[in-house]
């Protein structure tokens, strides 16, 4: 059975994530999407809530696994029997960050792969910092992030802003 992992922070998932699971899943048999621990990232959402948001965005797949693991990517994919990690590439930018990364990983577990699929094009400008910087002040997010969320996410980003009184 081949088995891969997409991991990220996921702080949310948006269209852009939704595209690469998509077709991830058709390529192999089964799809493991991690919230990981990005050490240079401080998330908005908690690793719970990036959970339960994936779960809802995913339902319609039948061969993903949404988990969160905090530790190293190599370790374990070598845990759940995966060879490959499938990274999103939206752009030239984003190429040798995650080439460095692929050539970690591939040197802590020398039997992994990363693969690297292209964002469809009418994703390229959208990540989870869009999201955050147009949820924060109540922007429609319903072709930043998949549907079933939009409600969730607009919750956590808006409301808990005004919530916190930082309106003004
Ligand atoms: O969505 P992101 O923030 O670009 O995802 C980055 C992520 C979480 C995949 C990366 O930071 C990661 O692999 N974290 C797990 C810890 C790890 O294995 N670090 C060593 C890789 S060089």
């Amino acid at each position: 059975m081949k088995v891969a992992i997409y991991p990220g922070s996921f702080d949310p998932i948006t269209c852009g994530h939704m595209d690469i699971i998509e077709r991830a899943s058709k390529l192999f048999d089964k799809l493991i999407v991690t919230v990981m621990v990005n050490q240079e990232k401080k998330p908005v959402f908690t690793a719970h809530e990036r959970v339960a948001l994936l779960h809802k965005s995913t339902s319609q797949f039948k061969n993903i696994e949404i988990t969160h693991f905090d530790g190293l990517l190599a370790e374990y994919a070598r845990e759940k029997n995966a060879a490959t990690i499938i990274k999103g590439l939206r752009a030239v930018s984003d190429f040798e960050y995650e080439f460095q990364m692929a050539l970690v990983n591939r040197k802590l577990n020398p039997d992994l792969d990363t693969v690297f699929l292209m964002t469809s094009e009418k994703y390229m400008y959208l990540s989870s910092r869009v999201v955050k910087a147009v949820g924060i002040y109540g922007g429609d997010l319903s072709e930043f992030v998949p549907l079933e969320i939009v409600k969730d996410v607009t919750e956590k980003l808006f409301t808990g802003r005004m919530e916190n009184g930082r309106r003004n």
